[in-house]
């Protein structure tokens, strides 16, 4: 057995909290923090967790079940899991086997892994890895001719769906990544990484993992034409070049020709532009607080989405899910899945692949809990009558 997946196996870890706290002790500050923090003040961070307090539930007692479905349809797929694995930059950075471990581990699940744009490795090995299916994550970094090419080959290597994310037209500032010299760190001299290193060299179990695999490499998925790979740059830059609009949106339809996922939808009006657009879901998400500080969390303005889109397009939403009762109460406020991306990432910095196999399992293991102790036999049955939402929550 290896120490990791010792560790994994350990039976403190029964949570993804526990996860988070390995996590913080294998991989450097930089890393982490990136993975855990999010914009400016954090305050949407710690609302997108805090929030799922405000939902209760209403249990019907005194029934009992052989079997709990978990299943639900996302795209047309038949997934065993209510979540998805959502998107996550810099997998790699966190454990070698990032995005294609994830994938791999999410397809032995039975559920679906959403690959990032800013990937370490090749989105045709990620889709290799994977028995479920596989959605590519669309930024426009470096301009719409890398897009055309990484949508064109996510299309050969049978990607099933694309997912645009809306919500960047700048970097959010996430402070921690300043403070940590996580710039310096990915793109920097060896002058300008010089002052950072200590963090680095204290984590040897991650350098030495990390040194074997090469060191990160340029960007393999945002191939700029005639020049190759893009190189590596920090998140900021990354972001900064990455603005997708209604009219970019177009654009992407017409390349793509399946199912597009608009993610980053915050309000009813965004919504029903969406399904205008042709989407195919949506995804209420505010990037894991990672991008405008002070919206509101992503299960607040749930029920408004849902009214706006009034069944017309799946709706899918991400942000603070911790727990599979987090999930449990986004369905009941009418999402068809979730996205998880730090609660499974966690496992991935604290373990590799083993990692994300035990944080699904927690996930999962949660959620046959919760719906047994609801009295409810299954994620299609669950309603808002199984919950208490705030009276202010229908007030919009
Ligand atoms: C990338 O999408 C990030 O939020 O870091």
């Amino acid at each position: 057995m290896t120490r990791s997946s010792r560790s994994v196996a350990s039976p403190y870890v029964v949570s993804i909290a526990d996860f988070r706290a390995l996590a913080r002790r294998r991989v450097p500050r930089a890393v982490f923090d990136y993975l855990d923090g999010g914009a400016e003040g954090e305050v949407t961070l710690r609302e997108n967790c805090r929030v799922y307090k405000d939902v209760t539930f209403r249990p019907r007692q005194a029934v009992a079940f052989a079997d709990c479905n978990l299943r639900t349809r996302v795209l047309g797929f038949d997934l065993a899991l209510p979540f998805l694995l959502a998107p996550v930059g810099y997998s790699r950075l966190m454990h070698p086997t990032g995005e294609v471990g994830a994938a791999r581990a999410a397809g032995n699940a039975g559920t679906a892994y959403i690959l990032s744009t800013i990937s370490g490795h090749k989105l045709e090995n990620v889709k290799a890895a994977s028995t479920g299916p596989v959605f590519y994550q669309l930024y426009l970094m470096g301009g719409r001719s890398a897009a055309e090419a990484a949508i064109e080959r996510a299309r050969l290597a049978g990607f099933s769906a694309l997912v645009v994310t809306i919500d960047t037209a700048v970097s959010g500032i996430r402070e921690r990544d300043y403070r940590n010299g996580m710039k310096e760190l990915v793109s920097g001299s060896p002058f300008e990484k010089l002052p950072f290193l200590p963090q680095v060299l204290s984590r040897p179990g991650w350098l030495a993992s990390f040194l074997l695999d090469g060191g990160l490499p340029a960007l393999p998925n945002v191939v700029i034409p005639g020049k190759g790979p893009m190189p590596l740059i920090d998140v900021a830059a990354a972001l900064a070049e990455s603005t997708v609009t209604w009219n970019d949106l177009r654009w992407i339809r017409e390349l793509w020709r399946s199912p597009i996922v608009v993610k980053g939808v915050l309000t009813g009006d965004d919504a029903r532009r969406a399904i205008d657009e042709g989407a195919a879901a949506i995804s209420v998400s505010n990037h894991g607080g990672r991008q405008l500080d002070c919206v509101p969390s992503s299960l607040r303005v749930l029920p408004e989405v849902v009214k706006a889109v009034n069944g017309q397009t799946e709706i899918l939403m991400d942000g603070g899910i911790r727990r599979g009762s987090d999930i449990v109460k986004a369905l009941c406020l009418g999402a068809r899945a979730v996205l998880c991306g730090r609660a499974y990432a966690y496992g991935l910095a604290a373990a590799g692949e083993a990692g994300v196999n035990r944080a699904i399992e927690i996930l999962r293991a949660d959620l046959d809990r919760t719906l047994r102790l609801l009295g409810c036999a299954s994620v299609a049955e669950l309603d808002r009558s199984y919950v208490n939402v705030p009276q202010s929550w229908d007030s919009n």
